[in-house]
């Protein structure tokens, strides 16, 4: 099944929501592409027509932060692109944006092939790759340079965290953002202080402090906040737009929210996980608690309230899943060195938590349900903002003609309790066990594909296209 080869369909009656729009039309698929959105078109037998009445028809989302058999020093993520392209497509996401680590022995470029040759023959969402840079010199630069120019990949994610396994130092995350914001592509940096974080850890330990709880105490907010405002004033000198992923505090927020004042161009995602649980979660030393390890912790009550104000006025732009499954049982399908890793020492729990399949129908119980997030900007968070900020749109995130056929029907008057034994992640466990949420992703077209219908999977392994993308669109 290709994008040419889908039969043409008509999507008849359902309510369109987009970050602008919202009305009640019909939208025809053709060629994988969205060809005419009007009233009462007519159609010949040749086009299958699907009855939306009552539905909303939605932009497929847009995740521009996942792992996927992710190596993370000794671990690796527990979702192949398989099963977490097919657990996304359940959600409603039908373009991921992954990574491609350069190692000590690989360079940038090299990265990338590495990355497509395990994907391609697996996705069933149309995909790419932020290249993570771990080091940087002359001849890395100008890979970056090709991988820009000709590749389709521009965008770059540096680390401030992890010491020795992935941590950029200042200069080289300085030499990055220069470059890569004079060709238009945009930096992304994980903000956290973690050669400080390092001794918090050390120091705990020594003190005999082993349990998870720890994990969240040896990562507090102000180092994020610290390494935020670093990361700003490098981009400031840079003259280059800077993105932040999972920011959980407003000890990080609030530099945020200062520099787009300031004119800077900083843009920021959260993630469900900061919006849906706090760190009351951690005051236990149950083991069970490994299952919310992730970096950074979850934060306090008067966090989320922050960022949900920042949500609402445009401070942060994007909610993306850091879908990072690790099992917490070892060798759940085979999987080795997952939660349990940790057991005695919270230093060795895989950091990550599983969340791909959940992003839309969480969102729109706590955001839009709740009355915290208009439908549009619902769409703009997990849609269309990500598509411009990573050079997607307009193929991608939004519902117009001549953008690809990625629409979701989804249901708003249903209600699901969510259970891992029914999510399509290789990971044992959800974050959202025995929740029950307003909403519920009916069918999901890819390029006019129909690859969801309810609880059937109709999509296949290899029909996810790599989307070359172009500059970022920042304002
Ligand atoms: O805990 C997390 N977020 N793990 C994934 C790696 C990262 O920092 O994004
Ligand atoms: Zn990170
Ligand atoms: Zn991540």
């Amino acid at each position: 099944m290709s994008s040419s080869t889908a039969q043409p369909t008509l999507i008849r009656n359902g309510r369109i929501i987009t970050a602008c729009d919202d009305y009640v039309a019909d939208v025809l698929m053709s060629h994988g592409l969205i060809h005419t959105i009007g009233h009462n078109i007519e159609v010949g037998p040749d086009v299958a027509v699907v009855d939306a009445t009552g539905l909303y028809v939605l932009p497929g989302g847009v995740d521009t932060h996942v792992h996927m058999e992710n190596v993370i020093g000794p671990t690796i993520t527990c979702d192949s692109f398989a099963s977490g392209t097919r657990a996304a497509a359940f959600g409603g996401t039908t373009t991921v944006v992954d990574f491609a680590l350069q190692t000590a022995t690989d360079s940038v470029l090299g990265a990338i092939a590495r990355a497509q040759r395990s994907a391609e023959p697996q996705v069933s969402v149309d995909y790419s790759f932020h290249v993570i840079v771990t080091h940087v010199d002359d001849q890395v630069l100008k890979d970056v340079h090709y991988a820009m120019q000709h590749e389709g990949v521009t965008s770059f994610k540096m680390f401030m965290a992890y010491p020795g396994v992935m941590m950029a130092d200042d200069a080289a995350i300085f030499r990055m953002l220069r470059q890569v914001g004079a060709e238009g592509g945009m930096v992304a940096l994980h903000a956290e202080n973690g050669t400080v974080i390092d001794l918090l850890i050390k120091e705990a330990l020594e003190a005999g402090h082993t349990s998870p709880r720890y994990h969240a105490m040896t990562r507090p907010a102000i180092m994020e906040g610290e390494a935020t405002h670093r990361g700003i004033r490098l981009a400031e000198l840079a003259q280059a737009p800077i993105y932040f992923v999972h920011v959980s505090s407003n000890e990080a927020l609030k530099h945020v929210v200062t520099a787009r004042a300031e004119g800077i161009p900083v843009f920021a995602e959260t993630c469900p996980h900061y919006l849906l649980f706090d760190d009351s979660v951690y005051n236990t030393d149950d083991f069970e608690i490994a299952k919310y390890v992730m970096t950074p912790p979850l934060r306090k009550p008067d966090d989320q309230k922050h960022l949900w104000r920042a949500l609402r006025y445009d401070d942060l732009q994007v909610i993306a899943t850091d879908h990072c499954p690790f099992c917490m049982k070892e060798g759940h399908l085979g999987y080795r060195m997952q939660k349990m890793r940790g057991k005695d020492d919270f230093s060795l729990i895989p950091n990550g938590a599983p969340g791909i399949e959940t992003r839309m129908v969480s969102l729109f119980d706590i955001g839009v349900m709740q009355g915290k997030l208009s439908l549009n900007r619902f769409v703009e968070l997990i849609a269309t903002t990500p598509a411009k900020l990573f050079g997607l749109f307009p193929k991608k995130g939004t519902i117009a003609v001549g953008s690809d056929a990625d629409v979701v029907l989804f249901d708003p008057k249903a209600t699901q309790t969510i259970r891992a034994k029914d999510l399509h992640s290789n990971c044992d466990y959800t974050l959202l066990e025995g929740r029950e949420l307003r909403g519920r992703v009916e069918k999901v077209f890819l390029r006019g594909n129909l690859i969801v219908d309810g609880a059937r999977w109709l999509g296949r392994e290899g029909m996810g296209k790599f989307v070359p993308r172009g500059e970022v669109r920042a304002f």
